[in-house]
């Protein structure tokens, strides 16, 4: 079949950050008339892999694919249409979807009709794609992060002229309002309030994926987080790679602690926001955690490492000092919980620098903590670093880290035994019907028996047992 390549992903290009403000596009979905017939009632069945971005993404990829005329199976073989929705961030991550491309060969063979494509952070590394390409014949269709409103065209283009069609755009994106979207939760909904990230920390891929750091305006937002509440959504993450950043690409008098008032103003009953960098944490944004009462006490602050060495190697722009400061004062929020995401094995990590991680996890006695071993990225400044520690040894201080940073997570649990805690409940238990579960303000997750009509409301639960992952306990009425 012929390839039909529209823009082929570049890295050196994805790298570049200019001083130009960025397009805020009001988008109309267009969709052809041909393309509505074609599509009625055919199916489709979208896998997204990754991180809360990702997963808003595949929320907006279903909504446009539903406008179509699509509707949603779970069933590989009956699906008109995959997509694999993917994640760079690790090589682990990587491997699983090339698993999964691997399988939709066979489907193939036995449904010719069906198109499959792969978009998300992977395809928008030059090297995957065309390994894609020259690999896998029996993908149809390569879109990137940055065009997900020309699905309906690049579908367009593979249906009618049974061509390959590749669309990545490398440039540092726009910001796409109005597309439609499908959530995947009734009660709690993801908010994007900035897309991309400027911080180019020397291991990490999603600036070169995600583009330049592109702040929505707060209206926008606010509009949103509006209409949520009057959907009846409960709670709110708002999302970014730094919130604390937001507003500072912005001509107006706005940051991320005068974003978290207009938000809390809206009175929706739960904001959370992810993810904090250490970096850009000032005290009043701690301030409006600690005031804003429908503002949850709960801060995931990646500290990546205890060792300053190995920090500034990150190019993470902070000390261990600096970041105890702004971690000691958010401890001071009453029944706050604070979790983290730390690697080990960066490049030629010296035991003594592992140790000081491990120093810092005593110190701080996080709530959870990500736990991940360095994986080289192509392209980023980390990938150029020769490295001298072997695999075993790397796999042997992540287990060390696990369990220091379980420790902890009881240790922090348990202080909620006899303590009660306000659950927002979702559902029966996974594991037990006789059991209602949720999150708790610190988002906890709380097992508990309690009334299955209180599902989708705020409960008052009595925690009788700590678990380093989970609460359980009892409801109790007011
Ligand atoms: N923007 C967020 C994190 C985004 S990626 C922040 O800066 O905190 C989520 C986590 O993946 C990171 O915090 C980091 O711990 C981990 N990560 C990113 N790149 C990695 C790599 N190359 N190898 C291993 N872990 C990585
Ligand atoms: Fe990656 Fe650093 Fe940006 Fe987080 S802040 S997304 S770790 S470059
Ligand atoms: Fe993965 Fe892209 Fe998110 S690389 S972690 S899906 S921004």
């Amino acid at each position: 079949m012929k390839k039909d390549i529209i823009s082929a992903p570049d890295l050196k290009e994805a790298r570049k950050r200019s001083k130009e403000n960025i397009d805020i596009i009001y988008s109309d979905l267009v969709i052809e008339n041909q393309l509505f017939n074609y599509a009625r009632n055919k199916k489709y069945l979208l896998k997204t892999f990754g991180c809360q971005a990702n997963v808003r993404d595949g929320e907006t990829i279903a909504g446009i694919l539903e406008n179509i005329g699509y509707v949603l199976t779970n069933e590989p073989q009956e699906a008109d249409l995959i997509i694999l929705n993917t994640c760079a961030v690790r090589e682990n991550a990587e491997d699983r979807v090339f698993g999964e491309i691997g399988h939709l060969k066979g489907l193939k063979l036995k449904k010719k009709e069906a198109i499959y494509a792969i978009c998300g952070c992977m395809v928008q590394q030059e090297s995957i794609t065309s390994k894609i390409l020259s690999t896998y014949p029996h993908i149809d269709l390569i879109f990137g992060t940055h065009n997900i409103h020309r699905i309906p065209q690049l579908l367009f283009e593979v249906i009618n002229e049974r061509r390959i069609v590749v669309e990545v755009l490398s440039n540092q994106g726009n910001i796409i309002e109005n597309l439609p979207s499908k959530r995947s939760d009734k009660l709690k909904a993801f908010v994007n309030i900035m897309y991309g990230c400027d911080k180019f920390c020397t291991y990490c891929i999603v600036p070169y994926t995600r583009g330049k750091q592109r702040s929505r305006l707060p209206q926008d937002i606010i509009s949103e987080v509006e209409q949520l509440k009057k959907d009846g959504y409960i709670e709110v993450t708002l999302l970014g790679q730094n919130v604390n950043a937001y507003g500072k690409d912005l001509n107006l008098e706005i940051d991320f602690a005068k974003l978290l008032h207009l938000v809390s103003e809206t009175h929706i009953p739960r904001i959370r926001f992810v993810t904090s960098h250490p970096w850009d944490f000032s005290q009043e944004m701690i301030n409006a955690i600690k005031t804003l009462d429908n503002v949850m006490p709960f801060v995931h602050l990646p500290i990546q490492s205890g060792d300053d060495d190995i920090l500034r190697k990150m190019g993470r722009r902070y000390t261990v000092e600096e970041y105890l400061t702004t971690y000691n004062k958010l401890r001071q929020i009453d029944k706050i919980s604070i979790t983290t995401d730390i690697i080990v094995g960066f490049p030629n990590e010296s035991l003594e620098a592992f140790n000081n991680t491990l120093k810092i996890v005593d110190e701080c006695a996080f709530d959870g903590a990500f736990t991940f071993i360095y994986s080289k990225r192509e392209g980023t400044p980390a990938a150029l670093l020769k490295d001298d520690i072997s695999e075993e040894e790397k796999h042997r201080r992540l287990s060390l880290l696990i369990e220091k940073v379980n420790y902890y997570a009881l240790l922090r649990n348990k202080t909620y035994l006899g303590e009660i805690v306000e659950v927002l409940v979702e559902g029966k238990s996974k594991r037990n019907e006789d059991i209602l579960s949720g999150y708790s303000k610190q988002n906890k997750l709380v097992n508990f028996k309690g009334n299955i009509n209180n599902i989708g409301k705020l409960v008052k639960v009595k925690i009788n047992k700590a678990k380093s992952f989970t609460l359980q306990g009892e409801e109790i009425d007011e």
